[in-house]
């Protein structure tokens, strides 16, 4: 089998199998100037194990930087990097056990990471350029290594320097991390040895910047670094972490903003009744603010409290709507008093339909932040196109009816008595469906 592959191989029959002169680089957004790049052996992809190669790169600002292979820290290959004390580094394999320090990995199948030439503190850079002969394998976890979409994550702690030569040295908690997916038959190198010495020549403090993100994937706007004719990495599948925390934050907001404070909108022109209309709105109040504390928990988990616009601007709208009730009943007063809508009738109806507006808005920023897919943005659009359309036509509906019906108002002017419930000269009215 291996001998049919080796000549198709050979006669170029398997295209995607082609070795690839450069190795593939990937820079997470979330960082500045951590790149990590690739390359893996045709000989080891053939056999299926082997050497493979990778290099971990960033500005010595940063305390310690790692690389895994797996989806989620639990289960994990982890391969972290600091600084030694005396200008190189220290490469350090750990097991991932959860969401808690990943200890080193002290058993017999511990990833044997080689430091290679090259590497070392230049200029304020760290490289490490890495051999591991033994990362098919490891104690809770495989790679294999054709794997088109091998799962990677990826960790780092700004800070000062370890300076220590112990692999089991203690690492605080990352700054944030990354998970992504590379396919390795584009990261394919001809011989077996450092792929990185020709490459290095770039400097990193000038370069990337941040080559992948969500969407697209690594590398693209970081040309001549990226091999291969397709892009070979892709977001990482558990790189939006959707939990049930950010899964009911997700579904009570839509459901706040794109149904209930619309219905309740909505409850005052078809039925006209306040009472509803406020115990309805109160209701979806309470659920905005606890789709709100639970967003908050998400992003303080993941270090995302204020760092994004959807985080600020959701912040702002929840606050900013402190001040809907009591606009509230300071136009019921009024509606109560006068019969007719005033100043703070309006400034009660624009500034929810602004906060609405901009909220729903925000909640397509949600979904770009945890890097939804296509789907879940078709559906969001759907729902709020929907919501909105709904409410668009019941205003309407009740601005033409209302139009129709309109008796004569009380105006500020008529003459008001605390014993006459109508102004002298002007026929009883009882309002009809409108506050
Ligand atoms: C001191 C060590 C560490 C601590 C205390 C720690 C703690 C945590 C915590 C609390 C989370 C959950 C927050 C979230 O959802 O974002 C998390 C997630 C994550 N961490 Fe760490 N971490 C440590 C080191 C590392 C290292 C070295 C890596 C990898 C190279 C890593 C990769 C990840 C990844 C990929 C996630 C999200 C995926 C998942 O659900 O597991 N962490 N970590
Ligand atoms: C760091 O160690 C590697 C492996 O021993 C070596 O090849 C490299 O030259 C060292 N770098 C420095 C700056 O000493
Ligand atoms: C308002 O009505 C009261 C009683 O009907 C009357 O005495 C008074 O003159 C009126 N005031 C004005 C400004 O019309």
């Amino acid at each position: 089998m291996k001998a049919i592959r080796g000549s198709l191989l050979a006669s170029g029959l398997i295209a995607s199998n082609a070795v690839h002169a450069t190795t593939p680089k990937y820079c997470p957004t979330g960082a500045d100037n951590v790149c990590f790049r690739f390359g893996i052996p045709q000989s080891s992809a053939d056999s299926g194990s082997g050497n493979i190669y990778f290099q971990i790169r960033a500005p010595s600002t940063y305390s310690w930087v790692a690389l895994g292979t797996g989806d989620q820290m639990k289960g994990a290959n982890i391969f972290v990097m600091y600084q030694d004390g005396s200008g190189n580094l220290t490469l350090s394999p750990r097991l991932g056990t959860g969401h808690s320090e990943p200890k080193e990995d002290t058993s017999s199948s511990a990833a044997k990471l080689g430091l290679l030439a090259g590497s070392g503190v230049v200029n304020g850079v760290m490289t490490a350029n890495v051999v591991c002969p033994n990362c098919e394998s490891w104690n809770g976890g495989s790679l294999s290594l054709t794997d088109t979409a091998s799962k990677w994550i990826a960790a780092w702690k700004s800070g000062s320097s370890l300076a220590t030569t112990s692999k089991s040295a203690s690492i605080s908690q990352h700054d944030d991390h990354d998970q992504f997916q590379l396919d390795l038959t584009q990261a394919t190198v001809s011989s077996d040895s450092n792929p990185f010495l020709e490459a290095d020549t770039e400097d990193p403090g000038s370069g990337s910047g941040g080559g992948s993100t969500g969407g697209g994937g690594g590398g693209s706007d970081d040309p001549g670094v990226v091999a291969g004719p397709g892009n070979p990495f892709a977001p990482g599948v558990g790189r939006t972490r959707r939990n049930a925390a950010l899964v009911a934050h997700s579904v009570i907001m839509t459901a706040t903003f794109a149904a209930l404070y619309p219905l309740g909108a909505m409850l005052m022109p078809l039925t006209g009744s306040w009472i509803a209309h406020a115990i309805w709105q109160t209701v979806a109040f309470v659920m905005m603010w606890v789709g709100f504390g639970i967003g908050m928990r998400v992003a303080q988990d993941r270090n995302m409290l204020f760092n994004n616009t959807h985080t600020k601007l959701g912040t702002a709208v929840v606050f900013l709507l402190l001040i809907q009730p009591v606009l509230g009943v300071m136009h019921h007063k009024y509606f109560l008093k006068y019969r007719e809508r005033g100043v703070v009738s309006y400034a009660h109806i624009w500034w929810g339909r602004i906060l609405l507006t901009t909220a729903i808005v925000n909640g397509g920023l949600g979904l770009k932040l945890s890097n939804a897919n296509n789907s879940a943005v078709v559906a969001y659009s759907i729902i709020a196109a929907v919501c909105f359309g709904i409410y668009a036509i019941v205003k309407s509906w009740a601005v033409v009816r209302r139009g129709r019906q309109q008796g004569p108002h009380l105006r500020k002017s008529d003459n008001f008595t605390h014993q006459q419930r109508y102004p002298v000269g002007r026929q009883p009215y009882r309002p009809r469906n409108r506050v």
